[in-house]
């Protein structure tokens, strides 16, 4: 790592136990609260939500998204206690989001324009104003005029090798330089100029091909028969339809032409996409440079003045690969401050080298280049594939089919150490990998129900890097082959998803859990170490061993059938924001750690999570 030596931050609470409430559990001394549910309006235009699911398409347009992701805090004074918080909103419950659940039929048909409409309006991102009060609570600015919302409709700039392609071209857009709506909208990132990176992730599920499909939508897995995920398209052509609402999502080719149909809809999604937290009304920016695939997250490496900047996005699907953008511009200090950030994005987004990732045997690994004069395994180049760059980046794993990329075990967060420059990325897991797939170096279980932990360190080229594993997910008593990590009741985990360093060095590891060994011990958490002060007998740096298991805390549970997911902190480190995501009967209260009754059945509202500590101090330390 190329990180000057700095001090690390110390853990000072004590692992708190796994829990199976609904509640989230936080250490004695800390607490947490509610702010921003779903529903929650963020201007005068949204009626207040209502408890039977009767807020119409409107209201929803007009408040927070449902099933809450990744999130930032952007500050806007220097105490940290007034700010913008930028939130994504994944997908939905239709149960929860609609008075009796969904209108589908048998054969999957919607038939309600408003319900389809609420769903898209659910999706996307929010941007509210937050203020610390008095009294420790933090409470959202309503009718802020920085608050609102992107959803699955909202007009989107393409930019980057994509912009004004042939590929792109729709009846919406003629030219190709516009996409309607984000979707999906998993982990986000951010840059160092200010503005909020949201990652569409799995957005194949929204679009449907009946006909003739292309190699790129084989590849990433278009639906080819029934409904989409939702069965958006199915209202196509309903009386109320606005300007092809529904039809556009049915890309299936049926006139002359690009401009008869809507064939390039889906061309426009599975981008990670710029917005401009700090102006209102400014149009987020999908870069299409940094590759097109189920982005899970987007996170920027180590900055040096001079240098070029990293940006690194994993693909989440099973036996997927993991990615890194390399900037042609290098870093100028000076555009952190400046004043059009999505200028900077222009600057340091649109123009680069995309690479995907191969891990080698021993520790060493590789950066393969996805453009035209890229080496492919057959001895050739992408060039004799692809005839342009935008047909590479349109189809971005088949290239790293091509090259030879790893087959990683569902690649999802990445987070860069601030003390040591080594780069961690969250593997999920993998259950499909058997005998017939075999496994590899990086991906070594079979059968990898509880995930793991890789890092990595960039080497001098920015084609190298070496790498080892940090640390393997397990329950506590799983045996020998299992426990590889040696992990004890007070950090058992699987299926790591969220990661994030803050800038005291200490990492963040969240779970979205699938495996009964850990949870039916505990519902998803959070968990934290400090890798930087963790060292060998040389004083290198160490993997989780059952000698310094300790130093990996259980700081946080979430409530019954969440997923705790999305990191920021304040600039003091008094206040943690996270998202818990499609909780199964909470909140009860605005108080996050006060138990829901037993019995008593809720309409459940992902929301953010404002975690502080009761005196007001730094967390974690
Ligand atoms: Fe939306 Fe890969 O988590
Ligand atoms: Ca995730
Ligand atoms: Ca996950
Ligand atoms: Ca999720």
């Amino acid at each position: 790592g190329g990180g000057a030596a700095a001090p690390s931050a110390s853990l000072n609470f004590n692992s708190i136990a796994g829990s199976k409430i609904d509640a989230v559990s936080v250490p004695e001394g800390y607490t947490a609260q509610v702010l921003a549910p779903w529903g929650q309006p963020i201007n005068a235009m949204a009626e207040a939500w209502k408890d039977d699911g009767t807020n119409d398409a409107v209201d929803q347009n007009n408040s927070m998204g449902m099933h809450h992701d990744g999130l930032h805090f952007f500050p806007l004074n220097d105490a940290g206690t007034d700010g913008l918080l930028a939130v994504n909103h994944e997908y939905i419950d239709q149960n929860a989001l609609h008075q009796n659940g969904s209108d589908r039929d048998d054969a999957g048909i919607r038939s309600s324009v408003d319900q389809v409409r609420k769903e898209i309006a659910a999706h996307g991102v929010s941007v509210i104003r937050i203020q610390l009060q008095e009294d420790g609570q933090w409470m959202m600015v309503e009718s802020d005029p920085l608050n609102r919302r992107y959803t699955g409709a909202t007009v989107m700039d393409i930019s980057g090798p994509l912009a004004n392609s042939s590929l792109l071209v729709t009846p919406f857009s003629p030219d190709g330089s516009q996409a309607r709506g984000t979707l999906n909208n998993c982990g986000n990132g951010y840059t160092p100029w200010g503005t909020y990176l949201t990652c569409e992730e799995n957005w194949p599920g929204y679009f449907i091909n009946l006909g003739t499909t292309t190699a790129e939508q084989d590849r990433i897995g278009l639906d080819t028969s029934g409904t989409a995920r939702y069965g958006w398209e199915t209202l196509a052509g309903h009386a109320d339809e606005r300007v092809d609402e529904f039809s556009r999502f049915n890309v299936t080719p049926s006139g002359a032409s690009a401009m008869d149909d809507y064939r390039n809809e889906a061309n426009g999604h599975g981008y990670i996409v710029e917005i401009d937290p700090y102006t209102a009304n400014s149009r987020a920016v999908k870069r299409t440079a940094l590759g097109r695939f189920r982005h899970e997250g987007c996170t920027f490496g180590t900055l040096e003045v001079g240098k070029p900047i990293v940006f690194y996005s994993g693909h989440d699907s099973r036996f997927e690969y993991m990615y890194k953008f390399v900037s042609t511009a290098v870093w100028d200090a000076a555009d952190a401050e400046a004043s059009d950030r999505l200028a900077m994005g222009d600057k340091y987004m649109d123009e680069g080298t995309l690479y995907v990732a191969k891990f080698d045997a021993d520790g060493v690994g590789h950066w393969l280049p996805l453009t035209l004069d890229g080496a492919t395994t057959d001895g050739g180049t992408l060039g004799d594939h692809f005839d342009s760059l935008a047909a590479i980046i349109l189809n971005t794993a088949g290239a790293a089919d091509l090259v030879g990329a790893t087959q990683m075990d569902r690649p999802e967060w990445c987070a860069v150490d601030p003390i040591t420059g080594s780069v961690y990325l969250t593997l999920t897991n993998n259950t499909r990998r058997d005998e017939t797939t075999g496994t590899n170096p990086a991906n070594p279980r079979l059968n990898n129900k509880f995930g793991h932990v890789i890092r990595w360190d960039e080497g001098e080229a920015a084609t190298d890097f070496t790498w080892d594993i940090f640390v393997f997910g397990s329950p506590a008593d799983g045996d020998e082959a299992t426990n590889l990590s040696g992990l004890s009741e007070f950090n058992q985990f699987a299926s790591p998803d969220g990661l994030a360093f803050d800038n005291r060095g200490i990492l963040w590891i969240q779970t979205d859990n699938g495996a009964d060994e850990v949870t039916s011990y505990t519902n998803d958490q959070m968990l934290a170490v400090v890798p930087s002060a963790i060292k060998d007998a040389d004083g290198n740096a160490d993997t989780i061993n059952s000698e310094n298991q300790g130093e990996l805390r259980r700081f946080f549970v979430g409530p019954n059938g969440c997923e705790v997911t999305g990191f920021t902190i304040s600039p003091d480190y008094t206040t943690m924001f996270v998202s818990i995501q499609h909780p199964g009967n909470w909140p009860y209260s605005n108080n996050a750690a006060e138990e829901t009754p037993v019995g008593m059945d809720l309409r459940p509202r992902a929301s953010v999570v404002a975690i502080r500590k009761a005196d007001g101090g730094e967390l974690g330390v």
